[in-house]
């Protein structure tokens, strides 16, 4: 019998502030026309001062947990991606473990940049599959406002804060069918976020904030995310007509619209949150997932392809018969 990975709930958790491009537009030298026509994005959430990244990932957490109508400590393991964790240690896994008061359990980060959510499903269904655990508790926790550099027009326009979660259980019915995961660490330089703290010297004046040369990785995420379509629907012998929903990383409509066109699918049968919510890396794709499935667009028995892309670079997509 194959043991395959079910999703048995979701959750998110957004920030009530709300930062429209025209607040931004007063800082920098931007405006809402031009950060819509080239993003999608309209306003991003921005977490309270006394917010962090594991009390975010426990709001979300507990969501899914109830949806699952789980008891928190039947939990076995805990992965938490994150680009932005409270502490350096402990991770923000047993941060959330400690929240969620599960005595009993493994918890760790991942840390992918926006693939993190994929790359904590794709290690959660090796455990599950192997019989290593049972229910796994994945989260994609980002303050990415705080890694923002406010007075850089080029990627303050992007990110905002949020975390999606979901619980997934060890079933025999089809769950998780595939994930891929990649990295090509090439990159570093088109896209990273130094740590001065643990830098050499020559590090330790740069601040800790987001440097993308955005027009070099647009590229390079566009024809990548086109491979791993292909590579998904070849592992799966699938078409593209087999795919019921696309919930994509969130980074810009441009590069999402291109991933649909390859699928041949129209932008109805693709989650789009990042109008209001911008790019909220590791935590976008769960989110969005939570949102298509709430508001009932996804349906048991579909078949959702879930992809991303982000720093590294690193890349991924998971299919899942939700
Ligand atoms: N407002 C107005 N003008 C701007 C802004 C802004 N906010 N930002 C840049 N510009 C200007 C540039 O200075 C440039 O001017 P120039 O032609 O005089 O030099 C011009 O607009 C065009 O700049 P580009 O960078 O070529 O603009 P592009 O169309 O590529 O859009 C963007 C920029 C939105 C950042 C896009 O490149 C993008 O989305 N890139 C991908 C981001 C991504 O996917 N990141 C990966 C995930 S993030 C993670 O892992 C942490």
């Amino acid at each position: 019998m194959i043991r395959y990975s079910k999703v048995i709930g979701t959750g998110g958790y957004l920030p009530e502030e709300v930062r429209t491009n025209e607040q931004i537009s007063q800082t920098v030298d931007t405006s809402d026309s031009w950060i819509f026509e080239r993003t999608g994005i309209k306003s991003r959430r921005i977490a309270r001062a006394d917010e962090t990244a594991s009390s975010m990932a426990e709001i979300a957490a507990r969501q899914a947990i109830e949806a699952a109508a789980c008891a928190p400590e039947d939990i076995d393991l805990i992965i938490v991606a994150t680009g932005t964790p409270d502490r350096v240690y402990p991770s923000t896994g047993c941060l959330l473990q400690q929240r969620l008061g599960i005595k009993n359990c493994v918890a760790f980060d991942v840390q992918a940049a926006c693939s993190g959510s994929i790359f904590a499903l794709s290690i959660a269904d090796q455990y599950i599959k192997s019989g290593a655990a049972k229910k796994v508790l994945v989260v994609g926790s980002e303050i990415c406002s705080r890694i923002v550099d406010w007075t850089d027009r080029g990627t303050c326009i992007l990110f905002g804060d949020g975390a999606g979660a979901v619980l997934l259980c060890a079933s025999d019915e089809a769950g998780i069918l595939s994930t891929h995961i990649h990295s090509d660490g090439e990159y570093e330089d088109l896209l990273y976020c130094p740590n001065p703290q643990a830098a050499t010297d020559a590090g330790k004046d740069e601040a800790g904030y987001i440097n993308m040369r955005g027009n070099e990785v647009f590229k390079v995420a566009v024809n990548t995310l086109g491979r791993i379509v292909d590579e998904t629907l070849a592992a799966n012998n699938m078409q593209q007509s087999d795919i019921d929903w696309l919930v994509p990383h969130q980074a810009n409509t441009r590069i999402i619209a291109a991933t649909a066109k390859k699928l041949k699918m129209s932008m109805d049968h693709v989650i789009l949150t990042l109008e209001n919510q911008g790019n909220t890396s590791s935590a976008s794709v769960l989110l969005a997932l939570n949102e298509g499935v709430r508001d009932g667009r996804i349906q048991r028995g579909q078949v959702v392809l879930l992809e991303a892309f982000g720093a590294g670079f690193t890349w991924g997509s998971a299919l899942i018969k939700y």
